[in-house]
């Protein structure tokens, strides 16, 4: 039996990673690993295969960057090819990128299976692409993996059939968890001299934050306001990095006590997350993994699709004017202790236990 992994984006990267190494373990299937090629440079994708173990893609699509349509369009094209050429039984699709939808698309209507790993995800806001994505595939996957039960009751108001949910948990901590002792092995924070919990750690790329002049210039402000309580380490995403330089902004990022670094691999980044004093971000991800970790984390948005970090995590969601006044409160908090249900390293087993019982094998 023939499983599809699709690898688009350097979120992607994480949730395939456990998956992969479970299937393949487990023997009575084939994962093949399809890397859309949406993310291309070497420290948003190589670096992260490096880390998680995974072998270089079966197939790539090298599809690149463009607008919404050129992407989705481009790897629908060539992912057809793909599947007409040696079809897959199950196509599973993971997270709420680009990738995601196009290769859901084609699965459906080449009638071969979908499986959506992070169902059920809503923000309640249409303005994010991601939504739009995450809408589109989970109404059309045949199978749907759910995190939390929040998840589960949107997609149950949204008319999905209970029969087609089965709630695995949060396959990011499974990463975390596989690579645990690398990651406070790395000691990122001491490499670049910095005490534990005596730094942030900062993180943008969402079009909400980074496209618009006027509100990237706000945040920059701030963080350099926030920096003078605290210092910030900030990996900054390539599009982020465009936006700073075609603005202006660099300059007076780096006159704060603001570190500005190329992204970092998942292992450092995580390494600096763990013996960070608190995390400010506009990731998904991020806001899981500080919640899992129990560090306080900021996140410059009017809504999150995962809530709850909010209401069973660290996570604070708020307005660029907050993030003083907040940065000193979470100062105060400091590291909490948290537990969220089926966040607990053994997700990918559970997927792997759905897809064979779903396929009639077991
Ligand atoms: C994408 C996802 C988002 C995810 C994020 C994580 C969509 C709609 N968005 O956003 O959900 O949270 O990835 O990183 O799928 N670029 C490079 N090198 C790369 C990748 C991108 O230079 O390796 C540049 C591209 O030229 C592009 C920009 O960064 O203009 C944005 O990349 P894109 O994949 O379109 O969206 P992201 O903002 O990364």
């Amino acid at each position: 039996m023939l499983i599809d992994l699709i690898a688009a984006a350097r979120p992607n990267f994480m949730k395939v990673a456990p998956l992969y190494h479970e299937l393949a373990a487990q023997g009575w299937c084939t994962p093949r690993i399809v890397h859309t090629g949406q993310h291309y440079d070497p420290n948003m994708s190589d670096a992260f295969f490096a880390d998680l173990g995974m072998p270089p893609p079966h197939v790539h699509l090298g599809v690149g960057s463009g607008s919404h349509a050129e992407q989705t369009g481009r790897v629908m094209i060539e992912y057809e090819k793909v599947c007409l050429e040696d079809r897959p039984d199950w196509i599973v699709v993971v997270g709420d990128v680009n990738s995601t939808l196009a290769c859901a698309l084609v699965g459906a209507k080449l009638s071969i299976r979908v499986a959506h790993l992070e169902a059920g995800l809503r923000s309640g806001d249409r303005t994010m692409p991601e939504e739009i994505n995450r809408i589109v595939t989970d109404s059309i996957a045949d199978l749907l993996w759910t995190p939390s039960p929040d998840a589960d009751a949107n997609l149950l108001a949204a008319g999905i059939p209970a029969e087609r949910i089965d709630r695995v948990g949060n396959i990011m901590i499974d990463s975390f968890e596989l690579l645990r002792p690398k990651i406070l092995e790395a000691g990122m924070a001491a490499k670049l001299g910095l005490e534990a919990r005596g730094f942030g750690v900062v993180t943008l790329h969402r079009p909400s934050n980074v496209d618009r002049h006027e509100k990237l210039e706000t945040i920059v402000e701030r963080l350099v306001e926030a920096s003078k309580r605290l210092p910030l380490v900030f990996p900054v995403h390539p599009r982020t990095r465009r936006r700073l330089e075609e603005f202006g902004l660099r300059g007076r990022l780096e006159g704060g006590a603001i570190r500005v670094m190329e992204p970092l691999s998942y292992v450092e980044f995580m390494s600096l997350v763990v013996d960070s004093r608190l995390v400010v971000t506009d990731s998904g991800g991020v806001q899981e993994e500080t919640s899992y970790l129990g560090i306080p984390c900021l996140t410059l948005r009017e809504n999150t699709e995962r809530p709850v970090t909010v209401t069973e995590g660290t996570n604070r969601l708020l307005d660029p004017e907050e993030l003083v006044t907040e940065v000193a409160a979470a100062m105060e908090r400091g590291i909490v202790e948290t537990r969220i249900a089926l966040w607990d390293g053994l997700t990918a087993r559970r997927v792997a236990a759905s897809l064979r019982r779903r396929s009639g094998l077991a």
